[in-house]
C-alpha cells in the first residue's frame, strides 16, 4: 500500500503491478488543495486506483463517480473506497455505466504517453499522439459536464498539446494551462522513444535535455464550455 499526504489528507492506496498512484496524480492532488469540493458532483474520469475520487470524497464532495475502461481498475478502486471509508464515491466500468446526470467538476489524469493502445497498456497508452483518452474526455464532457462546470486534467509534453487543445476547441471547450511541473523521464520510455522523436519533428512532442538527462513537462489544464 502507498501511504502519502495530499494537503491535510492522509491517504492509503492499494496498488498493483499495473495500476498505481503516479507522480502525475500527486501533482494534480497538490493543485486540488485550492478547490472547494463541498456540495459538488465530481467525476474521476479514468479513476485507476481511485485516488482522485477518494481525495474529493474526503474533502466533502456531495457525490463522486469514478469511471474506467479497465475492469481491474474498477475492482481495485472499490477496495480503496472501502479502505478509505468513503461514503459518497462509487466506481463503474465506463462501457456499461448507466449515467443520468451531469457533473460540476471532472478530474482526470489521462493515459497520455505516445504509444499505440493495446491490451494491458490502458494505464499509460494514449495512442500515437498521446491524446486518444483526452479526446474521449472531451467527448464525455460534451454531454456530462454542467454548463458552468470545470475540467481539470493533466497532459505530458510528450503528447501533442496542440492537437489536444484544438480538439477541445472543436468540441466547444477552452484549453488553458494553469500549472506545470518538470519530471525526469523513466527508463521504460525507451520502448516508445522513437515515436517521441518522430512527433517532436512535427511539433507534437517536446522535452528538456540537460547534459543527457531528459525531462518531460507535465501541464495542468483547466477547460470550460466556451460559452462560459
Ligand atoms: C494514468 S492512469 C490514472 C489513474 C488515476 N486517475 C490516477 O491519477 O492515479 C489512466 C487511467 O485511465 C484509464 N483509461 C484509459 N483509457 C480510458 C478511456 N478511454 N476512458 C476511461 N478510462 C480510461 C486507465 O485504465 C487508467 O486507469
Amino acid at each position: 500500500m502507498k501511504k502519502f499526504s495530499a494537503g491535510l489528507q492522509e491517504l492509503g492506496i492499494l496498488e498493483n503491478d499495473k495500476i498505481r498512484v503516479t507522480r502525475y496524480s500527486e501533482f494534480l492532488l497538490l493543485y486540488l488543495e485550492n478547490i472547494d469540493f463541498k456540495n459538488e458532483k465530481i467525476c474521476d474520469f479514468g479513476c485507476g486506483t481511485g485516488v482522485l475520487g477518494i481525495y474529493a470524497d474526503k474533502r466533502g464532495a456531495k457525490q463522486v463517480t469514478g469511471l474506467d475502461i479497465d475492469p481491474a481498475a474498477i475492482e481495485l478502486s472499490k477496495e480503496n473506497i472501502i479502505l478509505n471509508n468513503c461514503s459518497n464515491f462509487e466506481t463503474h466500468l465506463i462501457q456499461t455505466a448507466d449515467l443520468d446526470q451531469k457533473y460540476d467538476l471532472i478530474l482526470s489524469n489521462p493515459a497520455s504517453l505516445p504509444t499505440p493502445k493495446s491490451e494491458g497498456k490502458e494505464f499509460f497508452s494514449g495512442g500515437i499522439y498521446g491524446i486518444d483518452m483526452i479526446e474521449d474526455l472531451f467527448d464525455f464532457c460534451q454531454t456530462d459536464l454542467e454548463q458552468g462546470g470545470q475540467i481539470f486534467f493533466l497532459q505530458t509534453s510528450l503528447s501533442s498539446v496542440n492537437k489536444a487543445a484544438n480538439y477541445a476547441h472543436e468540441k466547444g471547450f477552452s484549453y488553458k494551462i494553469i500549472g506545470v511541473f518538470q519530471t525526469e523521464i523513466r527508463d521504460h520510455y525507451h520502448e516508445f522513444w522513437h515515436r517521441v522523436e518522430k512527433n517532436r519533428s512535427t511539433g507534437d512532442a517536446h522535452f528538456v535535455e540537460i547534459k543527457g538527462v531528459y525531462s518531460e513537462i507535465v501541464y495542468l489544464v483547466e477547460a470550460k464550455h466556451l460559452s462560459q
